[in-house]
């Protein structure tokens, strides 16, 4: 568990180059168990199952098949945050900040095979988001000095932040 959940981490850390180390390990469970998808009576996740996403995911890799060094922009089509960016970390930051960090599937911000569109209110309130933490995170540094808040910091792996650290079944309702 400890090695999965440092690489888990570290992974969070080499795409945002930001890492919640600094977290004791009881919230992290707390939360974990909290908002890993939502069970049903029969104990399956109401979320669709991660299987899908890492179809897409691996559909989108040979759909940009030699290209994923290119600017994003110039590979994919409604770019507003990774502009200059290497078309592969789009994906890298959906897999591996926006789905953990929200606890969500692809299909919460996006419809399939429509990835360009905005017609999901959560996708254009991840961009809000970005931009939050961008400011946030140049804040800290300017007035702090050290470390960073990504979205794991608030989400905790779910689409309402944190907001309460105990009874966190009642938290943000
Ligand atoms: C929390 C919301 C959120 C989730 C979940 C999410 N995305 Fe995104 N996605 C975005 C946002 C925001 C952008 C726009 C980035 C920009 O403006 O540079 C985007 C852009 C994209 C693009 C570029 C589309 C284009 O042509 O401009 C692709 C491809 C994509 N996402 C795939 C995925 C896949 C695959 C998943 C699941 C593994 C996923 N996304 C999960 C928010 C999300
Ligand atoms: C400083 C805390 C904070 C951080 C950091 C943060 N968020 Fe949020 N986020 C919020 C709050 C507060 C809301 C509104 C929750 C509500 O509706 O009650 C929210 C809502 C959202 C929603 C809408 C939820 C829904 O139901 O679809 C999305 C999507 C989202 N955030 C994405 C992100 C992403 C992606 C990141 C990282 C780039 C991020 N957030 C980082 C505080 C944060």
């Amino acid at each position: 568990m400890q090695p999965r959940r440092f690489s888990f981490l570290l992974s969070v850390f080499l795409v945002l180059g930001a890492l919640a180390l600094a977290e004791p390990e009881w919230t992290a469970s707390v939360n974990r168990a909290q908002t890993a998808g939502t069970p049903t009576s029969t104990g399956t996740p109401a979320s669709p199952p991660p299987d899908s996403d890492k179809t897409y995911l691996a559909t989108l890799e040979k759909q940009i098949a030699g290209r994923e060094n290119k600017p994003a922009e110039e590979v994919f089509r409604n770019i507003q945050l990774f502009k200059g960016q290497p078309a592969l970390r789009v994906l890298r930051v959906m897999e591996k900040a926006f789905l953990p960090g929200l606890g969500v599937s692809c299909t919460h911000c996006h419809v399939p095979d429509a990835w360009e569109k905005d017609d999901k209110e959560a996708k254009k309130t991840a961009r809000t988001m970005w931009n939050l933490q961008i400011g946030f995170n140049t804040q800290i540094k300017e007035q702090v000095g050290r470390g960073v808040i990504n979205c794991y910091t608030c989400h905790r792996g779910s689409t309402k932040p944190a907001l309460v650290p105990s009874n966190p079944s009642k938290e943000a309702r």
